[in-house]
């Protein structure tokens, strides 16, 4: 069976699109649906490729057993072409996504969606970005990710 592709995208790829993807994997993990996804995370800026995601955001989410991995990376024309479901956290990185997706032939398979489109519990329409902010900045992300992640999975499962 094909599996179900999803990338979260930021701008720096260091807080909230690494989050969002740690929290994704732990849901499907927990529910022994893993193999049936491609999961990944990208920034639409190029300042922190090949970092870790922010010590901040590690800390605050190893506090709910949640751990982030990945490393820093730009999005690219490919993942375009291989990713269904292109998940952003703000207004200003759809405009973004949509802008660079537009250049790519072949890319109608990607869809462009916010992530709080899916949120159940909080009204926020954006995922703040927490990188300039204090540390409960990223507490505040990972309440809205938990909320918002785990209602997009029940809505493509
Ligand atoms: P993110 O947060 O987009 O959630 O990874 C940011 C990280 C770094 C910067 C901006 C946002 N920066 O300007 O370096």
């Amino acid at each position: 069976m094909e599996k179900i592709s999803v990338l979260f995208v930021c701008l720096g790829n260091i807080c909230r699109s690494p989050a969002a993807e740690a929290i994704f994997k732990h849901l499907i993990n927990d529910k022994g649906i893993s193999d049936k996804f491609i999961v990944d995370s990208a920034g639409t800026g190029s300042w922190h490729i090949g970092k870790k995601a922010d010590s901040r955001m590690r800390f605050a989410a190893k506090q709910r057993n949640i751990n982030i991995t990945s490393n820093a990376r730009q999005i690219k024309d490919d993942d375009f072409l291989k990713f269904k479901y292109i998940l952003v956290m703000d207004n200003s990185n759809f405009k973004n996504v949509i802008d660079l997706k537009n250049r790519v032939k072949g890319s109608d398979f990607a869809k462009i969606i916010k992530i709080q489109d899916f949120a159940s519990v909080f009204n926020d329409k954006e995922v703040p970005d927490p990188y300039f902010g204090g540390d409960d900045g990223f507490d505040y992300v990972l309440d809205i990710l938990e909320d918002s992640v785990s209602c997009f999975l029940e809505n493509i499962t």
